[in-house]
C-alpha cells in the first residue's frame, strides 16, 4: 500500500483500510515477527494536548517494533508560536523518521505534512482521531464477523471521534447512525464527505437528533460531551445532553451487545458507570488495540 502520511480517515480506500485492520491483527497475533520492523528508527511525538492512551501506546508500541520514541510536550509552547510549524517539520525531518502529532487544529497537521520529509501521523486534532477509529474497527472486527453487515451507532457530541468513526464506517460499508443533540452534529463538510463515501461503498448513514429514531444496533459508541480545547462548562449543557446518555436502557432498546468509548470516560455523564464496567464494554480492548493499530500504521509507513 502506498501511503505517505496518516492524517485523516477520508484519505483511505476500502482496500488500504482493510489491509491496515488485517495488519494490526497480524502484529497483535505475532508480535515477535515485527520486533525489528523499526530498528534504528526514531519517531518524534508532538503533544499540544494531554494524553494517556495515545502517548503510552505509541511509546510502548514503537519500542515493541524495535524503534525509539521521543516525547515533545508543551514545554516549547503552542505549536507555531516559537517558530513556524513548517520549520518545526523541516527540523524534525533532519533527525526523525516519522512525526506523530496531537494538535488543536487540523491545519497544523496538514502544515506539518506539507513541509515534513518524513511521514506524519495524526494523533488527534479538532476534526479527526484516525488512530482511535482504526483501533475501534480492529476491535469491532474481533467481535463481529462481517463489518459490512454491522450496525454501529454513535450517541453524544459530534466531534473528532465521531467524525473519524463515521468516515471509516462509510468506507467499510458499516451502517452508521449518528445521534447528536440539535446543534452538536458534524460539520457540513465532514458529513458531505461521509455521505459520498457511504454512497460509494454501499453503507447506510443516518444523522438524527431523535434518540428514539436510533433503531436496532449491534454496537453503541459514545465519547465525552466536551472535548479538549472546548471551554464549555458541563453544567451548561447537562440538561440538553442527558437524554443522550448511553446506559443499560439504551442497550436494551437497541439490542446492542457491545458498548464502546475511546476514554477518558466521564462516568454518569455520557455513559453510566454500570455500563462502562459491564461485560458489554469493550473499552479496554479498544485501548489495547490503539497500540496494535498504530503499529500497523507505523509498519506501513516505515517498514
Ligand atoms: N473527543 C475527545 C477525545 C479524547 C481522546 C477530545 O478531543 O477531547
Amino acid at each position: 500500500m502506498t501511503m505517505s502520511h496518516y492524517v485523516s480517515d477520508d484519505q483511505l480506500t476500502k482496500t488500504s483500510l482493510t489491509q491496515l485492520i488485517e495488519l494490526a491483527i497480524k502484529i497483535k497475533t505475532e508480535p515477535q515477527n515485527y520486533s525489528t520492523a523499526l530498528a534504528g528508527k526514531s519517531v518524534a511525538m508532538i503533544f499540544e494536548k494531554p494524553s494517556l492512551r495515545t502517548h503510552v501506546s505509541f511509546d510502548i508500541g514503537i519500542n515493541k517494533l524495535g524503534g525509539h520514541a521521543l516525547y515533545l510536550g508543551q514545554q516549547n509552547g503552542k505549536l507555531g508560536a516559537r517558530e513556524r510549524i513548517s520549520d518545526v517539520a523541516k527540523n524534525l525531518s533532519c533527525w526523525a523518521d516519522a512525526i506523530v502529532a496531537r494538535v488543536f487544529e487540523h491545519s497544523a497537521i496538514t502544515e506539518l505534512a506539507e513541509h515534513s520529509k518524513v511521514p506524519v501521523i495524526n494523533a488527534l486534532c479538532d476534526t479527526y482521531h484516525p488512530c482511535q477509529s482504526l483501533a475501534d474497527f480492529v476491535t469491532l472486527a474481533e467481535h463481529f464477523d462481517d463489518l459490512s453487515k454491522l450496525k454501529l451507532a454513535y450517541v453524544g457530541d459530534g466531534n473528532n471521534v465521531s467524525n473519524s468513526l463515521m468516515l471509516m464506517a462509510a468506507i467499510l460499508g458499516t451502517d452508521f447512525t449518528l445521534v447528536c443533540p440539535e446543534g452538536h452534529g458534524p460539520d457540513a463538510h465532514i458529513l458531505a464527505k461521509a455521505q459520498a463515501l457511504a454512497e460509494e461503498n454501499g453503507s447506510k448513514l443516518l444523522l438524527t437528533s431523535d434518540v428514539d429514531a436510533i433503531g436496532e444496533q449491534d454496537a453503541i459508541y459514545t465519547d465525552t460531551w466536551i472535548s479538549m480545547g472546548d471551554d464549555t462548562n458541563v453544567k451548561d449543557i447537562l440538561a440538553k445532553f442527558m437524554p443522550y446518555q448511553v446506559n443499560h436502557q439504551l442497550m436494551e432498546k437497541t439490542g446492542a451487545s457491545v458498548v464502546m468509548h475511546c476514554q477518558p470516560a466521564h462516568l454518569e455523564e455520557e455513559i453510566t458507570t454500570a455500563l462502562f464496567d459491564s461485560e458489554m464494554s469493550v473499552c479496554f480492548h479498544q485501548a489495547e488495540n490503539r497500540m496494535w493499530a498504530q503499529n500497523a500504521v507505523l509498519v506501513t509507513l516505515l517498514g
